[in-house]
């Protein structure tokens, strides 16, 4: 990165406050100082230590078999996955323990223990064993957030079927292209789900996909909302008529440590989306240690609720595999936050007293957005840490999780990871690591990680570049389905030997790290290198500003431009003048905070920004919009009727500042 870059980003970290860890949760933390140390000078000993903490069939003869950049942990090793996360926890006694507590949107509940769920487990899996399912074949899961949707995966993984999981929200296309590009044969939906107070169908897109997937053999649907659905007998059944009846019982068989658990598809650079291979020992280990570590987790008295879909790598690793394995109690939700009222969360939390919520920084600012006063009536003592992911949370955000939700006493955890690496791998540890608002801090034990310049050398203390991993971990991608030659390509070609996340990340004066955002995010403003995070963060600390997006728009003069799309809190703003009043502060503040460089070439007003359904601003769809762009498929976006509002208000002359 440029020196410019460079003294941009040390604009954004003069942040001095320092919240070091509650003494009581300290003592008791299942991670104690000493084990960066430990882990560090032996990080396989360490993450053999943490394999350990599952129950393996055979053991492992080696711990890493390191062929760069393919790797095996835990070579020779045998185990269910699922009897990790369900039987074992019975056989010890624990199969009264909640393992969810459910809600459905319209205010239904379901109270599943481990044993419950085992039973569940067993007779999904022998029912898809009657439809032909193996070890190797491979699941399409496409449903809304309830019980079946867990149960489906864990059946999957006791018989050694990888399942790709598609999101509820994502079309018949996407669907279609996902069990193409890995040859499902069985695809497991429902009739629909609740979400924003409606039913909302899922069978007729798996249907639709269908009718271009001739080797999909069966379809189970889970009964969830009672909608008319098109049927085709021979290949539909429903799965209380086909799972229900099934014996209780099955005898699980123990895999190698390599066999695939899941393949996710996230999006590349290309439009063809990338089928990241997770397997099975490497991926519990890294995943339970890390729940159990970064949450502190303590079995018999904490309830988790990772506020995700089930459809992302956040709900896989969190809200399934993690807390399973470490035979927690879970919270999981159907709907959206704000039905029927935007309290909805705080009364979950109430009622099942969550002492553990994660979450994303996008939900976090929603929250913002509605303001303190929408919490404050609920009672959430029993909240006692709070997580963030997903994208980099700005202090203002992390300030105020902590305030409002956290009541000033629980520790926030932002974790840094993505669906490549399978679990968290940048993160604080609440006993231990005194936070800053809005780091990720240090890389989890075990986990080594750099910030590199253009050359792949290491950058000093106060500096900025590419965040890189240096050795392998135990929940790393296997690779991308089907594709080893884009894998080495995509994330070992940029910087040799070294994983390339894709990132931006600073170092600051005390080595501690700080997520800049995708570097293809980082926009280039006559040769000089901003970041995008940078610009939204100096918006988003405006008191005005609820959210704010900014982009790299194409200039003929510049290279880019910067182009800022705002929300404003509430109804700040009443007419055209007032807003040409707060456009005008929020260019003059972010040329305060950064730099007369960073200041924005247009900001755009708009009541809410295009989001896809996990929560992610689309930066690239505004970037279209700020470059006046035609644009395209916009299916998944959570509403689309955004992108045209914002697109208009783009072209009303007066928009546009200067
Ligand atoms: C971003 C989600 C800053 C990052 C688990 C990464 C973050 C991408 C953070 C992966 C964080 C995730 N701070 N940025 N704490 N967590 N990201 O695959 O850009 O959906 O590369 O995985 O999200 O997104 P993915």
């Amino acid at each position: 990165m440029s020196e410019d870059a460079d003294e941009t980003l040390s604009a954004l970290h003069h942040e001095l406050r320092r919240f070091p860890p509650p003494p009581d949760l300290a003592a008791s933390a299942n991670a104690q100082p000493g084990i960066y140390q430990e882990a560090a000078a032996d990080p396989l000993a360490f993450w053999a230590e943490q394999a350990r903490r599952l129950t393996w069939a055979e053991p492992w003869h080696q711990v890493l078999e390191w062929d760069l950049p393919f790797a095996s942990w835990f070579v020779g090793g045998r185990l269910n996955v699922s009897v990790n996360c369900v039987d074992r926890h019975v056989e010890a006694g624990q199969g009264e323990r909640v393992a969810f507590h459910w809600e459905g949107e319209p205010g239904d509940t379901r109270t599943i223990t481990y044993a419950d769920l085992r039973v569940q487990v067993c007779k999904a899996a022998n029912a898809l064993t009657t439809l032909g399912v193996t070890a190797g074949d491979k699941v399409a899961i496409y449903m809304p957030m309830v019980p079946e949707a867990v149960v489906a995966m864990l059946a999957c993984a006791r018989l050694g079927a990888p399942h790709t999981v598609v999101f509820g929200g994502f079309s018949a296309e996407a669907l279609r292209d996902r069990i193409l590009d890995c040859d499902a044969r069985v695809v497991i939906t429902a009739d629909g789900g609740y979400r924003r107070g409606a039913a909302s169908a899922l069978k007729p897109a798996v249907d639709a996909a269908l009718a271009d997937c001739p080797d999909v053999a069966s379809v189970l649907v889970v009964r969830r909302t009672g909608q008319e659905v098109d049927w085709q007998d021979g290949r539909d059944h429903w799965w209380h008529e086909l799972v229900d009846p099934q014996s209780d019982r099955h005898t699980p068989e123990y895999f190698d440590a390599e066999q695939p658990l899941y393949i996710m598809y996230t999006s590349g650079t290309t439009a063809k989306p990338k089928g990241i291979l997770h397997t099975s020992g490497g991926y519990l280990t890294h995943v339970s240690a890390t729940h159990r570590l970064v949450f502190d987790v303590k079995p018999e008295t904490d309830v988790c609720w990772t506020a995700a879909d089930i459809g992302w790598v956040t709900g896989h690793s969190y809200i399934v595999y993690g807390p399973l394995a470490n035979g927690v109690t879970s919270v999981m939700y159907e709907g959206t936050p704000d039905t029927p009222n935007r309290g909805r969360w705080w009364e979950i939390v109430e009622r099942y007293q969550v002492s553990i919520l994660y979450t994303a920084p996008t939900t976090i600012r929603t929250f913002m957005k509605w303001g303190p006063e929408v919490p404050a009536v609920h009672d959430l003592s029993s909240l006692r840490l709070l997580g963030s992911v997903g994208e980099p949370i700005n202090p203002e955000a992390w300030m105020w999780y902590r305030t409002h939700i956290g009541g000033d006493r629980c520790p926030v955890v932002d974790t840094w990871w993505q669906t490549e690496t399978g679990g968290i791998l940048i993160t604080p540890l609440p006993g231990i690591t005194t936070t800053k608002p809005g780091a990720a801090m240090t890389p989890f034990p075990g986990i080594a990680a750099e910030v590199v310049d253009n050359e792949g050398q290491a950058v000093g203390d106060g500096e900025g570049g590419y965040l890189v991993i240096t050795r392998p971990w135990p929940g790393m991608l296997r690779g991308i389905w089907g594709d080893p030659e884009r894998y080495r390509e995509t994330y070992w070609s940029r910087f040799p030997g070294m994983y390339f996340a894709g990132d931006g990340a600073k170092k600051d004066e005390d080595g501690d790290l700080w997520l800049l955002g995708r570097v293809d995010d980082v926009m280039n403003i006559s040769g000089h290198r901003i970041s995008t995070t940078e610009v939204e963060h100096a918006l988003v600390g405006n008191p005005a500003v609820a959210e704010a997006a900014v982009v790299g728009a194409s200039d003929d003069t510049t290279g880019q431009a910067i182009v800022a799309f705002v929300t404003l809190k509430g109804d700040l703003v009443k007419s055209d003048e007032e807003s040409a009043a707060v456009v005008a502060e929020l260019r003059d503040s972010v040329s305060t905070s950064i730099g007369p460089i960073a200041k924005p070439r247009e900001i755009i007003l708009t009541p809410e920004l295009p989001k896809t359904r996990s929560g992610k601003i689309m930066r690239r769809l505004l970037r279209d919009v700020a470059e006046h762009r035609d644009l395209g498929d916009v299916t998944t976006l959570l509403d689309p009727s955004v992108v045209n509002a914002i697109s208009e208000r783009m072209a009303t002359p007066g928009a546009e500042e200067e």
